[in-house]
């Protein structure tokens, strides 16, 4: 019989787990829980014995990987995957998948929930503006970008994007205006949404160049990672120009002197909650499940992100 594994810091919700259990009790599998966990001795020691792992954003280092001697497969409930060491992993045959798609939706939401927000002064009382015929740039147009263009729509945003390796016809057949630089996506909208994923050649890719080039009362919304960020950067422009705004799911590392410097500019939300909702967590938990069951059953490698 195989084990399963479900180790998250920030618990799924209730419907969620128990859709985990249905499926992998139907497989036959045995299946524990590891929630809100502080240490990562904790992880270390559940993880021994088990074949497959479901996290969120949990780290999966080396360290994890040796210690889940019996580990076949490890499914990130979620999209970004940077949190997963896949070397380690592949080193070990050791079989890494992520869940695209199934939390989107939550995310876009927040991204856009998050416009209303600075577009309305931070609900401080004062007199806002609206977000209806303003422009927003989708910097990383995927999965959660889609909803976005769809939700922004719905306000009657004119959205934009820039997209290197997707044709214009193919975007603007979404109804997005494409254009052709991601210099032109900055300059060109007061609203930029960051969804591209943490990898190499995005780390620290936004910072004073780009945030510096947006037009009056400039709002970056940060759904994304906290790496993409250079965070020297984007102080600076936030100290030459009063008019621009941050607003992440997730801590900056300078989040003191923001605070300290730029009150009423900033927003960040505790813990990072874009895909923190039912519907999301059921969503990517499921799907999570299915996929472990589809692999140790069948070898479905559909969604494996590493080689
Ligand atoms: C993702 O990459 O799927 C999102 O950032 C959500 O991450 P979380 O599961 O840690 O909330």
């Amino acid at each position: 019989m195989a084990k399963i594994l479900v180790a998250t810091e920030k618990p799924f919700a209730k419907p969620a787990i128990n859709g985990i259990r249905e499926i992998t009790e139907k497989e036959g599998y045995e299946l524990s829980l590891l929630e809100k966990y502080t240490d990562k001795s904790e992880l270390l020691k559940a993880v021994s014995g088990v074949e497959a792992l479901i996290v969120r954003s949990d780290k999966v280092d080396r360290e994890v990987i040796e210690a889940g001697g019996n580990l076949k497969i490890v499914v990130r409930a979620g999209a970004g995957y940077d949190n997963v060491d896949l070397e380690a992993a592949s080193e070990k045959g050791i079989v890494v998948m992520n869940t695209p798609g199934q939390n989107s939706n939550a995310v876009a939401e927040l991204a856009t929930g998050m416009m209303v927000y600075s577009a309305r002064n931070m609900f401080n009382g004062s007199a806002g503006t609206e977000l209806y015929g303003k422009k927003v740039g989708i910097h990383g147009y995927g999965n959660v970008g889609k909803h976005i263009n769809r939700i922004a729509k719905g306000f009657g945003m004119e959205v934009y994007t820039y997209h290197p390796r997707v044709e214009k016809r193919v975007i603007e057949g979404e109804g997005v205006i494409p254009v052709d630089s991601i210099e032109e996506l900055y300059s060109t909208c007061q609203y930029i949404s960051l969804n591209i994923p943490a990898r190499e050649e995005n780390l620290k890719a936004v910072g004073h160049k780009l945030l510096s080039a947006m037009p009056a009362n400039g709002t970056l919304v940060n759904t994304a990672r906290k790496e993409v960020i250079d965070e020297e950067g984007l102080l600076r422009v936030m100290e030459e120009r009063n008019d621009i705004k941050y607003l992440s799911d997730i801590e900056p590392d300078c989040k003191g002197q923001m605070s300290e410097k730029f009150p009423g500019r900033y927003f960040f939300t505790p813990k990072k909650m874009g895909a923190q909702t039912a519907e999301a967590n059921i969503n990517a938990g499921i799907a999570a499940a299915k996929q472990i069951a589809g692999y140790l059953k069948d070898g479905d490698t559909t969604f494996r992100v590493n080689k």
